[in-house]
């Protein structure tokens, strides 16, 4: 008999990061694997699912425009009941931090069935930064069943939470996997969006690529990083500024009110992966608050500047391809001029060493649960 496999996520980075695991099981004889979206994000998501080829058995299509936690979490746990009892998986899998990771890690433990964390044990230990993910991605750590660890240093915060060794996996981050199959792809596939944004990248300048959306930066956050973004397209005529801006009101308002109208700076839609991995690698520098760009960009060899006050993150830090800037509208505009005048600084943060995973991190979670069957 196979083991029933649920695969679980709802907003563009869950899609990227469990797209390869949803291929690498799929690929698998012994499993029948199933995918749910929720839907937390529409149109975001979407675009993911179409460049993965990815057709969703169940889609609960539950955002809502300008959502709020409070009913999000509750239409997940109540609309996840019928899935789960239609399908009856032997395990769920989860990833990372969301609102619908947390949700469906309850409603999968609420089935019996047994719950995988992907992307699991990063903690800054601050549950208000980020927010609320520090604390949906306890919640599912106090959960789960397996927890598949993207570092050394992740796996050790589940130790010290009490998880027994022999339920946590060191797998790499599945983001990885992502990125080296994508980034092959693209230089197969004709890409519409890629031959568009050749018109847009303004060769002669350097491109700063810029993303956020935490909702701890909501209000003032943002307004600093756009006051900020805007005095750093103003001082340097030879940079240019991209940003594929957020579809979240509570970004998208500020950032095109501050920042429409300046001729270097550049505010597009979101862009579909292959796009944004080609434009990650036009760029000089990229400035984000997001957390799988941070993962990607050490791939790619692009410091990146992380407008958050706390990591979970810690080993690109420590790696030295990353620096924290908060959202302090200063400490943006100073760090980004000494990597656009500083060389050796430059070069220093951007030679290649990624400490997030080799590409093999999906192949080591079928494995593992091959093993951990006995079904
Ligand atoms: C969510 C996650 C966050 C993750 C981020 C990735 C929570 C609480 N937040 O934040 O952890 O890092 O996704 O991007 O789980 N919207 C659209 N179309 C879309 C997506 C969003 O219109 O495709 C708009 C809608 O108005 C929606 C709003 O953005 O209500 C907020 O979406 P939501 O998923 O609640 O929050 P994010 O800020 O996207
Ligand atoms: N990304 C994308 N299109 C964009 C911006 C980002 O495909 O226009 C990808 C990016 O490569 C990364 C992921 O989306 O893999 C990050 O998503 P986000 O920043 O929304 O969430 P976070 O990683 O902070 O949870």
């Amino acid at each position: 008999m196979k083991i029933k496999n649920l695969i679980i996520f709802g907003t563009r980075p869950e899609a990227i990061k469990m797209a390869p695991l949803v291929k690498e099981f799929k690929n698998n004889a012994d499993f029948e694997t199933k995918v749910c979206v929720t839907a937390q994000h529409r149109e975001m998501l979407d675009q993911v699912l179409s460049f993965f080829d990815i057709e969703p058995d169940y889609d609960l299509n539950l955002m809502k425009p300008n959502q709020n936690l409070y009913s999000l979490t509750a239409d997940i746990i109540t609309e996840m009941k019928s899935v789960l009892d239609d399908f009856q998986p032997d395990f769920i899998y989860v990833h990372g931090d969301t609102t619908t990771t947390m949700a469906a890690s309850i409603a999968g433990f609420y089935s019996g069935a047994k719950v995988c964390h992907v992307e699991a044990g990063l903690r800054t230990h601050n549950k208000r930064s980020p927010f609320p993910e520090e604390i949906n991605r306890q919640v599912t750590g106090r959960i789960a069943d397996y927890h598949f660890a993207p570092t050394e240093q992740s796996k050790s915060n589940l130790i010290s939470e009490s998880v027994a060794e022999k339920d946590i996996l060191v797998t790499g981050n599945t983001v990885i996997d992502a990125l080296l199959d994508s980034s092959e792809r693209v230089t197969k596939i004709e890409n519409d969006e890629i031959e568009s944004l050749k018109n847009i990248v303004d060769t002669n300048k350097r491109l700063i690529l810029v993303t956020g959306h935490r909702r701890e930066n909501h209000g003032q956050g943002f307004i600093n990083i756009c006051e900020a973004l805007k005095e750093i397209a103003v001082v340097n005529s030879d940079v240019q500024i991209i940003y594929p801006v957020h579809l979240n009101p509570n970004v998208k308002g500020p950032v095109y009110e501050i920042l429409s109208g300046i001729d270097n700076i550049k505010l597009i839609d979101p862009l579909a992966y292959p796009a944004f991995v080609w434009l990650m690698t036009q760029s000089y520098m990229i400035i984000t608050d997001s957390g799988g760009v941070q993962e990607e960009a050490p791939s790619l060899g692009k410091p990146v500047l992380v407008m958050r006050d706390t990591t979970e993150r810690p080993e690109a830090v420590d790696a030295g391809t990353v620096i924290l800037v908060g959202t302090n509208k200063n400490k943006i505009v100073s760090e980004a001029q000494n990597l656009l005048t500083d060389t050796q600084r430059y070069q220093m943060m951007s030679a290649l060493h990624n400490p997030y995973g080799d590409g093999k991190a999906c192949q080591r979670i079928v494995q593992f649960i091959k093993q951990n069957s006995n079904i």
